[in-house]
């Protein structure tokens, strides 16, 4: 089809939109922090000017049709603890891109723009966000949809496996657990709407097609609000390891103790931007289902 799209980032969300794309699109460029130069990947510290001129230098040699914005930092407690260096990769890379690259860009943004005092929000309700995480992206988003660009908040995304040895996912850390028949507790009163990262890679892919079809603020969840608690009883069922493995506790007795009641997302309305009439995100029964059915052998993975 002929359209060029660069994927900045190419983490969890990343490395799985360039597979896809690759797949469908052809021409694929990333930029990171880490990797070698070479004709498809620029290596740059985002949080940094000279990373940022990296970044410039490479899409004015691209000149790539899309350019999707999936770099982290994504580690929220380590944000709140570096919030320069944070607002510097999210919000002062946005400025720096926007003005040149504006109408191309398509920013993967979060739920944490809102404070998780409320369920399902939808891009009519106003943000507030109550942490660092959610301020510079909150300030990426403006900058991005000022110069005309797209802004897709995504809810927790699970799905796929992680390298042994890197972070997993709350998903790999369930299904892991409940595979080793190990016990698990988990808040009954932490609220999401997870959705699985084939969706995610689906909309972005459609959102990078010439003439896609959807607003400048979507909102991309799964199609149902759960408790951690719930998502982890499902997991637990799917392997055939028995649910009351899994034991219940207040958020504020756990390791979620400072994240919001509510990380929860309304999801919007795909189906003329995929091109799918009645599209739908998976639940999380056929989410799970997946990733068991790609899961590596139990002594391939080291949860952390
Ligand atoms: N995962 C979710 O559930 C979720 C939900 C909503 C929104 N989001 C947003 O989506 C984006 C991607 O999330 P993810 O889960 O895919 O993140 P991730 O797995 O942590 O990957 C982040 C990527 O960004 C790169 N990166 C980090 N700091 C950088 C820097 N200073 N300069 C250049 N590159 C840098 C990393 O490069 P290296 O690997 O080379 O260090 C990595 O490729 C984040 O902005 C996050 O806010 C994620």
């Amino acid at each position: 089809m002929g359209q060029h799209v660069t994927v900045v980032g190419r983490g969890l969300i990343g490395s799985a939109l360039v597979g896809r794309l690759r797949r469908d699109f052809g021409v694929v460029r990333t930029v990171a922090r880490s990797g070698a130069r070479t004709d498809e990947h620029e290596p740059c510290d985002l949080g940094t000017r000279h990373g940022r001129d990296g970044l410039l230098g490479a899409l004015r040699r691209w000149g790539p049709d899309r350019v999707v914005l999936t770099h982290g930092p994504s580690d929220v407690t380590w944000m709140e603890r570096h919030p320069e260096e944070a607002a510097e990769a999210h919000a002062g890379l946005a400025r720096a891109v926007a003005a040149e690259f504006g109408p191309r860009l398509l920013l993967v943004s979060t739920d944490n723009v809102y404070p998780g005092t409320e369920p399902l929000r939808t891009p009519a309700d106003r943000p507030r966000p109550a942490n660092v995480y959610g301020r510079v992206k909150l300030a990426a988003e403006q900058a991005v949809r000022d110069a005309g660009g797209r802004v897709v908040r995504v809810s927790l995304v699970y799905g796929g496996w992680s390298p042994p040895g890197q972070r997993v996912t709350f998903a790999e850390r369930c299904l892991l657990a409940a595979r080793a028949r190990q016990p698990l507790t988990v808040p009954e009163d932490q609220w999401f709407t997870p959705v699985h990262l084939d969706d995610v890679t689906t909309v972005l892919t459609a959102l990078c097609r010439p003439g896609a079809e959807a607003p400048a603020l979507t909102h991309l969840s799964g199609p149902r609000q759960l408790s951690r608690y719930e998502f982890a009883r499902a997991a637990y069922r799917l392997t055939g390891a028995g649910e009351h493995l899994v034991t219940p506790c207040p958020r504020a007795d756990s390791e979620w103790a400072s994240r919001p009641r509510y990380s929860s997302l309304r999801c919007d309305d795909f189906a003329a931007a995929t091109g799918t009439p009645g599209w739908q995100p998976a639940g999380v029964g056929t989410g799970l289902r997946a990733m068991l059915a790609a899961a590596p052998a139990p002594s391939g993975v080291t949860a952390r």
